[in-house]
């Protein structure tokens, strides 16, 4: 029996009190995300279990007991405050998937403080345009990526710490601090935050549709939907070993890497390395990873090597698994079935929307292509793309959208109020996403509604590759869409018209390509790069990606005036 038992019984007869009563939620004042993921399940009887199991890449294992995550948090929040970090300061957590990477989240929830984690692969100048916009006091790093941090700090006057987790005196420029989490004065106890169920706790940057990206924040209630969100679609029991393939510099890795499986008190299992499918078997295999969490991309990868290397390992462990990110395609559905007797369950959420809205249910039926059905407490529709009326007729594709109120909803865009009230359209919140829902109330993924690329579960902005196109010496004018690709669904092609006097050869392609891995990430670099004498623009002068767009994808655009306001 799964944890949510008959979707429709819960659906039917739902409140989000379940899961604060469950969590005791607010006992004594208390809202803090950081208690219910560490001292709450050590005061009840459980810091002995184990929390997080760590691999690295090369292969070194560390263990971390609940004891354990609560005093190394509690370390790391009284560091903090000593060093001058106070409530509601905006904290960076720059760093790969390390142990301190997941304790310090916490460490810095206990202050009060706002945690910012981005993805380590970002490059300078996409970790400043986050780190600017969001006026971040302190950035929590290592030695491998303090050099990006080094090269902007003197254009980012707000940011006064620079510490670095793993480092020491030799290491550090002038101005940065070393703190070594196992090395330092243990705190046993620290006082908690407690200013309550309203206070920020994570800022996660995300792109848009125009401008560069945005921070959605989220406050402490969001715990009510994490955590039964873990319990319910997840379906994490304490006696789990859970792994969620997302690293915490996207949503997925602090919802659900994070904060949703330890207020469940499960043990998780982190591995710090990129994808291989040999590695990714063995670890399942050696940890006895009994629920998993990845993505669709990780799924074909894993499709494409065949079978033969599955039949190598013992996977008979695999209990559960469950997809996120980009469309779950009905193939991958069969081929985990049959490979792994258990189908993969696809789930539909946000940065937004801060945990699961839209999932199929451990014991519901699949209808394999389907995102299923909404998580109880959560009323989604697809609305008219014109109107915002919620559409009756089943099979006929709207908008996906949301009744505003459930607990992680995003409270804000970070100094961006006009870009957060347009996100709400005739009382409903708007994800940007097009679908249909048939008969049965399953939802059937259409696309997105704007240009955003979404390059295997990651999203990224087209406007942020075309700013950083243009620091190109060469560049005069581009443009950015995603392609389609078989296994990362999209990845982004630039159109790029260069400066007289300059040529359009490999080497040019090859440096672009570099110059926009370096500054913003691999995930940003093109793929494809196709010199064009000019671009396509509306009367106005603006380009038309769309138009661009729609042919990489085959689509007919019909006639092109309707671009004009876009
Ligand atoms: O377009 C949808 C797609 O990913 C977007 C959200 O991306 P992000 O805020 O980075 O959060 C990712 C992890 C929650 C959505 O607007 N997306 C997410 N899940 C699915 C999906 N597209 C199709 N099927 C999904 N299950």
């Amino acid at each position: 029996m799964s944890n949510i038992g008959s979707y429709d019984k819960r659906y039917g007869n739902f409140d989000w009190k379940i899961s604060a009563d469950e969590l005791e939620y607010g006992k004594d004042g208390m809202y803090n995300i950081a208690y219910y993921c560490s001292d709450r399940i050590v005061e009840k009887g459980f810091g002995g279990r184990m929390a997080m199991i760590w691999e690295s890449f090369k292969g070194e294992i560390r263990r971390f007991t609940y004891d354990d995550i609560r005093v190394y948090s509690n370390t790391f929040a009284a560091f903090l405050k000593d060093t001058g970090i106070e409530r509601g300061d905006r904290v960076c957590i720059f760093m790969d998937r390390i142990p301190e990477l997941y304790i310090s989240f916490l460490g810095i929830l206990k202050l009060g403080a706002i945690t910012q984690p981005l993805f380590s692969a970002f490059g300078e100048e996409a970790l400043f345009t986050r780190l600017e916009d969001a006026g971040t006091k302190a950035i929590l790093t290592t030695r491998k990526h303090a050099g990006k941090v080094r090269r902007i700090k003197d254009r980012l006057p707000a940011l006064k710490h620079v510490i670095v987790v793993d480092g020491d005196a030799l290491s550090l420029k002038p101005g940065e601090i070393a703190f070594n989490m196992e090395k330092a004065v243990r705190f046993d106890s620290f006082d908690i935050d407690r200013a309550g169920p309203e206070v920020p706790s994570v800022l996660h940057y995300t792109s848009g549709t125009t401008g560069q990206p945005k921070g959605a924040m989220h406050v402490h209630s969001s715990l009510l939907a994490q955590y039964l969100t873990a319990k319910w679609v997840l379906d994490i029991t304490p006696d789990d070993i859970y792994w969620c393939t997302a690293d915490p510099g996207w949503v997925t890795g602090t919802s659900y890497g994070i904060i949703g499986p330890w207020s469940c008190g499960v043990t998780q299992a982190v591995l710090d390395s990129g994808f291989s499918t040999q590695k990714w078997y063995q670890f399942i295999e050696k940890h006895r990873v009994t629920v998993w969490y990845s993505a669709p991309t990780a799924i074909r990868l894993l499709m494409k090597d065949g079978n033969a290397v599955v039949e190598q390992h013992d996977l008979s462990c695999l209990r559960h698994l469950i997809s996120v990110g980009e469309p779950l395609n009905a193939e991958a559905v069969v081929w985990s079935e049959q490979t792994f007797g258990k189908p993969f369950h696809d789930s539909y959420w946000q940065t937004e929307t801060g945990a699961i809205v839209i999932t199929n249910y451990p014991g519901m039926k699949i209808k394999p292509g389907s995102m299923g059905k909404a998580f109880p407490g959560i009323i989604a529709t697809v609305v008219d793309q014109r109107t915002f009326q919620p559409i009756t007729t089943p099979g006929t594709v709207g908008l996906i959208a949301l009744k505003p109120g459930w607990p992680s909803m995003f409270r804000a865009y970070w100094g961006n109020e006009e870009m957060y009230r347009s996100k709400f359209r005739n009382g409903w919140y708007i994800c940007g996403d097009r679908s249909s829902i048939d008969a049965e109330g399953y939802f059937w993924f259409v696309g997105r509604d704007d240009d955003v690329i979404n390059t295997a579960g990651h999203l990224v902005g087209p406007f942020e590759i075309e700013s950083a196109l243009l620091e190109h010496e060469a560049v005069a004018e581009s443009a950015a869409v995603g392609k389609p690709d078989p296994v990362n669904m999209e990845v982004v092609k630039a159109f790029v018209a260069l400066k007289p006097g300059y040529e359009p050869d490999a080497d040019m392609e090859l440096s672009i390509m570099n110059f926009i891995r370096k500054k913003l990430s691999p995930l940003a670099m093109p793929q494809e790069i196709e010199f064009v004498d000019s671009l396509p623009k509306t009367r106005s002068g603006k380009i038309m990606r769309r138009l661009l767009r729609a042919k990489e994808w085959g689509q007919e655009i019909g006639d092109v005036s309707t671009l004009e306001n876009d």
